[in-house]
């Protein structure tokens, strides 16, 4: 049997690079017999955290805010695999996914000892030019601090435009990392 995958996608661009990546990705996942959800977080209302710290009470509404994060928990939850994809935004990973990233940390709460589920992870980035550092960092604290095993990291640089990435040699990467997965 399958994986089950989440994207999150936090390209406001839905034909975009990251978009691009991520198809490929979900086209070799499918492939390999997984189940794949993507959420297209800028079309989506996902309001940022609000610190209140007074979530995870209802295992049903997680957070204390409602909005569209109530389609990703269910989904979050099930999954096997999160995808963390996005443009390079001024060195780090887009507002919408960081929005939704840290309203995740509702479903932390629900456990008494604030530990995140287990995981494992994917980046997918696209940028203009090939700063990822900053962002490699961060995903790599997941590994280290909240317990998630990367599958792999796609960062597609050298791309602006939509369609700037036919031909990149990152598409197939996308696509194999996504059959790799069993
Ligand atoms: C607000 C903003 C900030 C950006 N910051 C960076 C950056 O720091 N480094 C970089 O290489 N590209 C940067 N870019 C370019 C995008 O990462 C690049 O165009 C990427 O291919 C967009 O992905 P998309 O097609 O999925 O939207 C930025 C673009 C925007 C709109």
């Amino acid at each position: 049997m399958g994986k089950k995958i989440v994207i999150l996608n936090g390209s406001p661009r839905m034909n975009g690079n990251t978009s691009s990546l991520t198809a490929e990705f979900k086209r070799g996942a499918e492939e390999a017999g997984n189940e794949v959800q993507e959420f297209f977080l800028p079309k989506m209302k996902i309001n940022g955290c609000l610190g209140c710290w007074s979530g995870g009470k209802d295992p049903e509404h997680p957070c204390s805010q409602r909005d569209d994060m109530e389609k990703i928990y269910p989904a979050y939850r099930d999954a096997d695999v999160v995808v963390l994809a996005s443009p390079l935004y001024y060195w780090f990973i887009s507002g919408f996914l960081k929005n939704a990233f840290d309203r995740l940390f509702a479903i932390a709460e629900c456990d008494p000892d604030y530990c995140n589920p287990k995981k494992q992870c994917v980046l997918i980035m696209a940028a203009e030019g090939a700063g990822f550092e900053e962002s490699e960092h961060w995903y790599d604290h997941l590994e280290k601090h909240i317990g998630w095993k990367s599958l792999g990291k796609i960062l597609c640089g050298y791309v602006t435009q939509p369609g700037d990435t036919k031909g990149k040699p990152e598409l197939k990467q996308a696509y194999d990392l996504g059959k790799s997965i069993k």
